[in-house]
């Protein structure tokens, strides 16, 4: 199949992606097959048997046993057919193999983490290897949100206080949309990322080279965590205010709490407004922003500090 997709779907990613999408052309073209044929039929029985004079009758026609048990026996085979298939594929959908690599998924208002074994971990683009089963274990730390790859086929509600899952294994390397199909805010359509599809080779690579620190120097490495951990969705630097203060010149300035009282921003108050927002909120904003506590390790927060100062 075309690799770059049809009127109804991306292109196939995924080993169960052809599965899904026969199905689906199944359960589109029958219906269709059967409107044409029973509407077909009407009008040309209708016509067949109209009445064509003053004197003739049409035919007093009864019931036919030998009919209606074939139209009652034909449709019910083929609901059999459709429940069968769907539940095989739904099944294979659901078990992950045993040998499928972990990666922890987490979603928040408004953006997706994760988290790879060896302490990797990226924000709203999940990197895996192709040709290698890959099962999610995802959970919220807000509201309900739903993970879901179009050129994967796969879709899941990621829901606070318990864990669902979703596997998959891709069939090419590449770049692969990522989104939220639940309503979650005012943020939801930001909630967008990138599945990054590469060898074997490069993902273990790349591994390595992201399980700890980063060789850049600290502004540097900041500004990459600043779009990186997408803090740039709610904070922009121009020195407009978005969903929260701006960053411009975000570093020693007075701001204004809503308990009333007046700081100064500094380290300090960097580090606890990205461990526990909701703590210390500046006048004029919602406490909506969510805890990076678990998601950014120490020496990302001292790199972020660092960019931050650099803001001007
Ligand atoms: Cu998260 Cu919509």
């Amino acid at each position: 199949m075309d690799p770059n997709g049809t009127l109804f779907f991306p292109g196939q990613s995924y080993t169960i992606a052809s599965d899904v999408d026969a199905l689906f052309y199944f359960v589109l073209y029958l219906p269709i097959f059967f409107f044409i044929l029973v509407t077909g039929g009407s009008f040309f029985f209708a016509w067949k048997y109209r009445r064509k004079g003053k004197d003739t009758f049409t035919p007093g026609i009864a019931n036919h046993t030998g009919l209606e048990i074939f139209w009652t026996v034909i449709p019910t085979i083929l609901v059999f057919i459709i429940f069968v298939w769907g539940f095989k594929t739904y099944l294979t959908m659901n078990v992950p193999p045993s040998n499928a690599m972990e990666i922890k998924v987490t979603g928040q208002k408004w953006f997706w983490s994760f988290n790879y074994k060896d302490g990797a971990s990226t924000t709203n683009e999940l990197v895996v290897p192709v040709n290698e089963p890959v099962n999610l274990l995802m959970s919220s730390k807000d509201v309900i949100h739903s993970f879901f790859i179009p050129g994967f086929r796969v879709k899941m509600d990621v829901l606070p206080n318990r864990y669902t899952t979703l596997w998959f294994e891709a069939t090419e390397t590449g770049e692969f949309d990522l989104f939220c199909t639940e309503y979650c805010g005012k943020g939801h359509s930001e909630m967008i990322g990138k599945v990054k599809v590469v060898t074997e080779d490069e993902y273990n690579k790349w591994l390595t080279s992201n399980s700890g620190g980063s060789d850049l120097p600290p502004e540097q490495w900041g500004a990459e965590l600043f779009k990186g951990k997408a803090c740039f969705s709610c904070h922009i630097i121009d020195g407009n205010p978005s969903v929260g203060p701006t960053f411009k010149g975000i570093f020693g300035r007075e701001e204004k709490l809503t308990n009333g009282s007046t700081i100064k921003v500094d380290e300090n108050y960097i580090r606890k407004s990205i461990l526990e927002p909701q703590a210390e909120v500046v006048v004029g904003f919602q406490p909506i922003m969510p805890t990076y506590q678990g998601v950014l390790k120490d020496d990302e927060i001292d790199a972020l500090i660092a960019y931050l100062k650099t803001v001007k």
